[in-house]
This record gives C-alpha cells, sequence and structure tokens, in this order.
C-alpha cells in the first residue's frame, strides 16, 4: 500500500518507520516542503518526501498529524475518496481555544471530517505517544500485544485501518463512529495508556464526555 503521511513530526515519522518495516511505501511531508527534510530522509530508510499535496496524492491512504489548529490547510480536494487516519489531538495552549471542542460538543476528528466531507475519515494513532508506537509494536498473538482504538463512520474503511494496524503490530478496538471518539481524546482514560483489548475497551466504556484526567504520567524508562 501507499501511505501518504501529512506531518514529519513525532508521530509521522514513527508511523512511517512501521509502515516501511511492514514493506508499504511511505511519502512524509511538512509544511515548510521537501527542502527542508533531508534529516528525515537520512534517518528514515527508504522513505519519500514531498509537499502535502504530494503526500495527498500519494497515498491510497493518508495520515494526518499536524497540529490541529492547522487542520483546515489540508490539501481536501487530493483527499476524495480516500480513507484519512487522523492522529490529531487538541491542546488548546498549542492549538488555541476551539469553543465547539471546549463546549464538549463535537469531537476533534469530526472537525477534519466536516473540512474533508468526501473522504473516510479514521480517528486512529491519537492515543499513544509517538515513542511507544515503536517500542510497543508487536508480532500478531504476542501475549503483550497493545491494542490501539479506532473510531469511524465507514465501515469499510474502519476495517481496512485495523488491518493495518494488525500488519504494524497492534490489536484494534473499535470504539465507534466519528461522533464517539472523544472516548478517546486527551485526558480521558484510554489516552496514551498501555492496554489490551480488554483494559482498553473498559477504558473506552469508564469515560465521561465531561470529565477530564489529569495529564498522563510517564513512568515507562
Ligand atoms: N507526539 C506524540 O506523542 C503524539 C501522540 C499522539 C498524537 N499526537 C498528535 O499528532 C499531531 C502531530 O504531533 P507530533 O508530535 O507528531 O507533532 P510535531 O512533532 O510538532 O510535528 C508536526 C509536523 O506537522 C507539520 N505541519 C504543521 N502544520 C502543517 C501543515 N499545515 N501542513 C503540513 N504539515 C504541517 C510540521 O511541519 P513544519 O515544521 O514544516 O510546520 C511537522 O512536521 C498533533 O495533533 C498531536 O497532538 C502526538
Amino acid at each position: 500500500m501507499k501511505i501518504g503521511v501529512i506531518g514529519a513530526g513525532f508521530i509521522g515519522r514513527a508511523v512511517a518507520q512501521l509502515a516501511l518495516a511492514a514493506g508499504h511505501d511511505v511519502m512524509l511531508s511538512n509544511s515548510r516542503g521537501p527542502h527542508t527534510m533531508s534529516s528525515v530522509l537520512s534517518g528514515i530508510l527508504g522513505v519519500q518526501v514531498g509537499s502535502a499535496e504530494d503526500a495527498a496524492k500519494f497515498g491510497d491512504v493518508v495520515l494526518v498529524a499536524i497540529p490541529l489548529e492547522h487542520y483546515r490547510s489540508v490539501p481536501a480536494q487530493w483527499l476524495e475518496g480516500k480513507t484519512v487516519l487522523d492522529a490529531n489531538n487538541y491542546y488548546p495552549n498549542r492549538d488555541g481555544h476551539i469553543p465547539v471542542l471546549d463546549r464538549f460538543e463535537t469531537t476533534t476528528s469530526r472537525l477534519l471530517a466536516e473540512h474533508l466531507p468526501h473522504s473516510h475519515v479514521v480517528k486512529v494513532f491519537n492515543a499513544i505517544f509517538a515513542p511507544d508506537l515503536t517500542q510497543d509494536a508487536r508480532p500478531h498473538g504476542a501475549p503483550d500485544r497493545r491494542a490501539l482504538p479506532v473510531a469511524a463512520d465507514d465501515a469499510t474503511a474502519k476495517a481496512q485501518v485495523i488491518r493495518l494496524l494488525d500488519e504494524l503490530g497492534f490489536d484494534a478496538v473499535d470504539a465507534g463512529g466519528l461522533d464517539e471518539s472523544w472516548r478517546f481524546e486527551r485526558a480521558k482514560p484510554a489516552y496514551c495508556v498501555p492496554l489490551d483489548q480488554a483494559g482498553l475497551k473498559a477504558a473506552l466504556a469508564a469515560a465521561e464526555r465531561t470529565v477530564e484526567l489529569p495529564a498522563v504520567e510517564r513512568v515507562r524508562a
């Protein structure tokens, strides 16, 4: 599969490494252009680089991993009909206040889906710290395999992403549609906590819409 990645930061690069290791073709992009990505090229063997538009055109599926405040810059016309993976989270200190999110009236992935009305948006990779993506990936069936939550309105796109997660080293838990994806947004019990499928299901069920937990403490060495 060809995977385009919009955002060459911590999450984009970690997913790119896993996808390349699984045999996929990957193009990373950022906002400043490919001439600024020589360290990415030399640091990730086999990766291609381009503009955000290049990555959107390149991908059979396209990951969006950028600061949420820039979601409206994602090139919608090149993503029509495609599965778009949404790893974005809302941090008001970084992104500025988005009142509909502050009022718990919508979800981060619904905002992106409204910007990409002809794409199939799947919320995934937002609830794991970037370094954990490469550290926690395990082969199918490993006893300590971690599960990640996935939400989407389109069942075909969701199934495609669950298969991709399995290839990349993770089990999945279906968390419902995009309007349910608040259950694993920032400050919910499932956010960036290593859990297996049973633990993740329990954490998703325990989430309360307007209750925000304190920031997760990193306990990993
Ligand atoms: N870091 C984590 O552990 C983690 C975990 C889960 C989810 N997330 C979420 O994933 C998203 C990305 O986080 P990150 O930590 O990977 O960010 P990051 O390291 O700060 O990198 C952000 C990347 O996005 C690019 N970018 C910014 N605006 C862009 C635009 N308009 N078009 C194309 N590319 C653009 C930046 O490129 P330029 O420098 O050229 O602007 C940079 O390559 C955030 O929403 C974050 O909350 C992060």
